[in-house]
């Protein structure tokens, strides 16, 4: 890639072992531009683990798990934040935020998880289950964080569940995140019927056709898979803690039974490492481009507003996940 600017130069080494030469290009224009706007703005971009590498890469300036983002937003100085991730991230960074702009970049980028439940099924599970805490994933709506006890992410779940102290909690949306818990801990877990469409669709068949074809092969699985699958896997965790297993141990050869971005985001730092990529990919996070970034940027769209009242009780069962 001789025939690049510096600045594109510079930056194509961070991605070249995933981007060909060839369409590396075509994202310069708007790379350039995003990285001007967020000086003159005031702005960062907040990347999920599941985007592009040219977002994650190139323009992101904190990555992480939906943990990690919530962390993050917390504590930034800049005046605007942009979500590049799905609309419950947003949604999350804005609760942290009040008093900053939060913008996501397509309204459109929406989650399966988030769509299987609404603030009415919780009001009528609790009014079913009185007297049971109510632990909410964060893929969710505001609406529905608000109507429950206390948030989770894939990060915290067992160390969320465990903090209540009690021996039965109510854990929505994901059905396999909650059986996958109660695999880990003593405590009973009440399920709801919700599913990642990215993740239910691996299956236990999958990891033994993948081990016979990969001798040595290391499986790591998102804990959104069916639990048969995290029970074939070596490891299951978090985004944050699949890339951290491979950073740690270092594995000859794995594969990352989770979204696709993610092989290629942890591939770029570890050349010594062979990815096998059986993956599926999240049409929702897969909205957020460049050039809806850039728009974002220059047009201040679209802003994430929470009616107050909801953000209210929505962002105490975010601070006290924080909190754990
Ligand atoms: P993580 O919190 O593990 O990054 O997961 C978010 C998500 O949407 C997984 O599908
Ligand atoms: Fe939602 Fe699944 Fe996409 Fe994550 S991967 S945003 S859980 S649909």
């Amino acid at each position: 890639m001789s025939a690049v600017l510096p600045l594109g130069a510079s930056l194509y080494d961070r991605v070249r072992r995933v981007i060909p030469p060839i369409e590396w290009p075509t994202f310069l224009d708007d790379i350039e531009a995003i990285l001007a706007l967020k000086r003159e703005r005031n702005a960062v971009i907040l990347a999920h683990n599941y985007q592009t590498p040219e977002i994650f890469h190139c323009v992101a300036d904190i990555v992480g798990d939906s943990l990690a983002l919530a962390r993050q937003a917390m504590s930034t100085e800049a005046d605007v934040i942009v979500l590049a991730g799905v609309h419950f991230m947003a949604e999350t960074a804005k609760l942290l935020n009040p008093q900053k702009t939060v913008l996501i970049p397509d309204l459109r980028a929406g989650c399966s998880l988030a769509d299987s439940i609404t603030a009415e099924d919780v009001r009528l599970m609790r009014q079913r289950i009185p007297n049971v805490p109510i632990v909410t994933y964060v893929n969710t709506s505001a609406a529905v964080k608000a109507e429950s006890d206390i948030c989770c992410t894939s990060g915290n779940a067992r160390a969320v569940v465990e903090s209540l102290g009690v021996p039965r909690v109510i854990m929505l949306p994901d059905e396999y995140l909650a059986k996958n818990v109660a695999a880990e801990t003593d405590v009973e877990i009440l399920a709801w019927k919700g599913h990642c469409e990215v993740h239910e669709r691996f299956a236990a068949a999958d990891v033994r056709e993948l081990r016979q074809a990969h001798p040595g092969l290391v499986v790591l699985a998102h804990p959104e898979c069916p639990p048969e699958v995290v029970a074939e896997a070596d490891f299951s965790g978090s985004t944050a803690a699949m890339s951290d297993y491979v950073e740690r141990q270092k594995p000859p050869r794995v594969v990352l039974l989770t979204e696709c971005s993610m092989s290629d985001n942890v591939a770029v730092k570890h050349p010594e490492v062979e990815f096998i990529r059986p993956c599926n990919l999240c049409p929702h996070m897969k909205r957020i481009t460049l050039a809806n970034i850039r728009a974002a940027l220059e047009e201040n769209r679209h802003v994430v507003t929470i009616e107050p009242e909801i953000a209210q009780r929505a962002r105490l069962a975010v601070e006290r996940m924080l909190a754990v």
